[in-house]
């Protein structure tokens, strides 16, 4: 296992171009199966979990032709409709091949979705919505798979019980294919979802954002391939801008996503953080003297629960009391006693919810007994060295943020977790003068 040793106490300054959207190359990947023609995307983040979708394709009959950040992939005729359970353990997006495999082969075996434990992470939504569309769909709990099967889809009404991003996409990439109309009510209002969206009309689809949180697909008898560019990836300009202004330095972002980043860029100037837009460019410097700033994380346009644990780090250095409520996962603070560990002031505590049940965006049968949603953080902290461990790919984001911001040298297990989102994290990094390297230690 590879683990980043961190110096920290050094200003990172430079520019820097975001990487592909992690969140949309996944789910662009997966659409490559609605067409038997090559489909050639650009802009993808080299990361674990693009891999990984590489090698489930590859699995379901695709060649998948790496150059660069450009992927091509084309039909090889050996059609599968199973997702091996080791692979589909490791990825969450695994669960949303269930769309184009019913809908071109009628039959789909996927296991229980894996990736981030962020909380259970069910995908009842999904099910539903794709039950609703024709499907039938039952889970084996003595071999651990999905087994799906539907003659045909067809065009229904469905309206989503409570927002789900991934339950969006899923559905849309089921009924692209379907006979008849679609229309999808309080659908997700990610953008990422409406680049996908965008790919798949380019394809030939017929899809339309036609409410704000609406969406209608007119099934098409079948999609070509073609060529499409993935939007930048927006949480990785939180990362960088968080990280400018916890180590007091500039970064400037030379494909900036700021029209994408409202919630964020609010509360980061409320909180004394500078961000200079010029064209497509955005630099982020801390502007001196941090504020503390509260945020409860919503879904887009919302302040989005990826940004919430990086925005623990500013708040360690801001003066004042800040509070982080998390309304989106059930358990999204895994980082929060390693930040303590490096002299973070941390306390948990339970904010009055007057609909409990209707706020939280997660199902409520599903919140961990004890567990408490918000956060209490007392600053400025001086934060120090430590050993400290990572559990999801935000918080370790965090975590390394926190190191590059401590005094002394930090070491940063579970990076593979990093790995899964962020290209090249500590190359990046060094870029911009941090003093991180990735060593292994067997
Ligand atoms: N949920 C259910 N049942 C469902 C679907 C969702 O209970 O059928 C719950 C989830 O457990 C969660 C909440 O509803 O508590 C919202 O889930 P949502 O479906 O919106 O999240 P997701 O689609 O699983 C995507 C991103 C996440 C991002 C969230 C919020 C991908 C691959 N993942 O997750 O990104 O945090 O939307 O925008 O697109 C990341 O990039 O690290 C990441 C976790």
């Amino acid at each position: 296992m590879d683990i980043f040793v961190i110096r920290g106490g050094t200003p990172l300054v430079g520019s820097i171009a975001l990487a592909g959207a992690k969140n949309v190359a996944l789910k662009a990947l997966v659409a490559s199966l609605l067409t038997d023609e090559p489909l050639i995307l650009s802009g993808v983040p080299l990361i674990r979990d693009v891999a990984l979708m590489g090698e489930l394709l590859a699995g379901l009959g695709r060649k998948v032709i790496f150059n660069e950040h450009t992927v091509r992939i084309e039909r090889d005729g050996k059609d599968s409709f199973q997702v091996p359970l080791e692979l589909g353990a490791r990825l969450r997006t695994s669960s949303m091949v269930l769309g184009p495999l019913l809908a071109r082969r009628g039959e789909a075996i996927i296991p229980n979705p894996g990736g981030c434990r962020i909380g259970a992470r069910p995908i009842d939504r999904h099910i539903e919505g794709l039950v609703k569309m024709g499907a039938d769909i039952s889970y084996h709990s003595e071999d651990g798979y999905f087994h799906a099967r539907a003659k045909k889809l067809t065009g229904v009404t469905y309206e989503f019980p409570k927002n789900t991003h991934t339950g969006t996409e899923t559905l849309i990439l089921a009924a692209v294919l379907a006979e008849g109309t679609t229309v999808l009510r309080n659908a997700a209002q990610e953008i990422e979802i409406d680049d996908l969206i965008a790919l798949l009309n380019s394809m030939g689809a017929q899809i339309t954002r036609s409410d704000t949180r609406e969406i209608t697909i007119k099934g098409v008898p079948s999609l070509h391939g073609g060529a499409y560019s993935i939007m930048p990836d927006r949480n990785e300009e939180v990362t960088f801008a968080i990280a400018a202004a916890v180590t007091g330095g500039r970064i400037t972002i030379t494909n900036s996503q700021h029209e994408h980043l409202e919630a964020f860029l609010d509360a980061f100037r409320k909180a004394g953080g500078t961000a200079e837009v010029e064209g497509a460019t955005t630099t982020y410097a801390s502007g001196g003297a941090l504020t503390a700033v509260d945020v409860t994380t919503a879904p887009h346009p919302g302040f989005m629960t990826d940004w919430q644990a990086p925005w623990a780090v500013l708040m360690t250095q801001a003066k004042g009391s800040a509070t982080i409520h998390e309304a989106v996962f059930e358990s999204r603070f895994s980082y929060v006693p390693e930040l303590k560990k490096m002299g973070a002031d941390i306390s948990f505590f339970d904010p009055p919810v007057e609909n409990p049940e209707v706020f939280y965006n997660y199902n409520w049968s599903d919140r961990v007994p004890g567990f408490h949603p918000a956060i209490r953080i007392a600053g400025p902290t001086h934060l120090h060295n430590a050993v400290v461990n990572i559990t999801d790919l935000r918080a370790g984001a965090t975590l390394v943020l926190a190191a590059l911001a401590a005094q002394g040298e930090s070491y940063v297990h579970g990076i593979e977790h990093l790995d899964r989102g962020y290209e090249a994290f500590e190359t990046r990094l060094s870029q911009l003068g941090a003093q991180l390297k990735r060593i292994n230690e067997e």
